[in-house]
């Protein structure tokens, strides 16, 4: 199962969306598509966003039918500026626009652009799949015999068109052969957890509990939790972390009740360009994903409601960051 791959003349995601029910593939010939399809979580997840972004500009690229070099790159930059639109906390997203912009620098033939994006997007894929597979085998060390770990949001393969970031680590632990049971936050408004966690750790067989968002406070608070582990939408130099909504609450849960709390997540997450959480932008959705439950209204006609996608948890909850070099502590040094 892919949840992103490329097919040489068209980008086929999973439609996250429809999950765990459906499982349906998409084979994405139009870039605009592919921004639609991030914008409207059909592929999500911090890795998943960059590497689909990246596909998604080379697809567009190879329909450049400049007379010049100029024209091309002011196509292109149509092209990516659509991109830099469809999320905005995410900062793999803005990483791999970035790249994606350098690779022309070198190149000055419309052939020799158009292919070298193709080979970019690829790399930034491959590297990805590297990066959560080295994360998730320096994270595994942290996971005890027995422990029952907590997580929230979807962190896995769906996540990172890889391995997985907190349930890459989770996985691995699992694959070694250790004795584990995972509870899942259910994750509102969109369900992640329930519905993208749970269906990726049965798959695994990783024995998992489904509890509600309002139940993790219990739960830790009885000592059932041995640690938290969460991904990460962006991460500020200092540490502090943007994830999901409602992960801060779990991390100030957790230091109440001192369970160790978690981050997995590549470097491609991590945002040097900005000194501390209050500086990452959160992601506004529509209040229609809150007074609804799959579709179903379950708020009454003409209710108010706010979405913020993400929250920021500040580095003092934040026991360690587990990346592809290692299991960074405080005072964090990324490079
Ligand atoms: O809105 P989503 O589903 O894209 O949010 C995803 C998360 O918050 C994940 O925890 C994060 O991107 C880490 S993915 C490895």
């Amino acid at each position: 199962m892919k949840a992103v791959e490329w097919l040489g003349d068209a980008l086929r995601i999973i439609d996250q969306t429809l999950l765990p029910h459906t499982l349906k593939y998409i084979d994405i010939r139009d870039y605009p598509d592919v921004a639609e399809a991030i914008k409207t979580l059909r592929v999500r997840g911090a890795p998943a966003i960059g590497i689909a972004a990246a596909y998604g500009i080379a697809l567009g690229a190879q329909r450049i039918a400049a007379a010049d070099r100029s024209e091309f790159l002011s196509e292109y930059e149509t092209i990516a500026e659509l991109f830099s639109q469809s999320r905005p906390t995410a900062v793999n997203l803005f990483h791999a626009i970035e790249r994606m912009g350098q690779v022309l620098e070198k190149q000055h033939t419309m052939d020799s652009m158009k292919s070298a994006l193709i080979d970019e997007a690829k790399s930034i894929h491959e590297e990805e799949e590297i990066a959560t597979k080295r994360l998730s085998e320096y994270g595994a060390s942290l996971i005890g015999e027995n422990f029952t770990i907590l997580t929230h949001c979807n962190a896995g393969p769906l996540a990172t068109a890889g391995y997985g970031t907190a349930l890459g680590v989770i996985i691995e632990a699992h694959r070694q052969g250790k004795r584990i049971q995972v509870f899942v936050d259910e994750t509102r408004p969109l369900l992640q957890g329930a519905r993208l966690t749970a269906w990726e750790l049965m798959k695994e067989h990783i024995p998992a509990t489904l509890i509600t968002d309002s139940m993790a406070g219990y739960f830790l608070s009885r000592g059932r939790i041995n640690c938290v582990i969460v991904g990460a939408d962006r991460i500020a130099a200092n540490g502090d972390t943007a994830n999901k909504i409602g992960t801060y609450s779990l991390a100030v849960l957790a230091h109440e009740n001192a369970v160790p709390f978690y981050v997995a997540a590549p470097l491609s997450t991590v945002d040097t360009k900005i000194e501390s959480g209050s500086d990452i932008p959160i992601e506004e959705r529509k209040p229609d994903e809150v007074t609804t439950i799959a579709g179903h209204r379950i708020a009454p006609d003409g209710a108010v409601a706010a979405n913020p996608a993400f929250d920021v948890t500040p580095h003092r909850y934040i026991h360690a960051i587990i990346t592809e070099k290692g299991i960074i502590r405080k005072p964090y040094n990324f490079t």
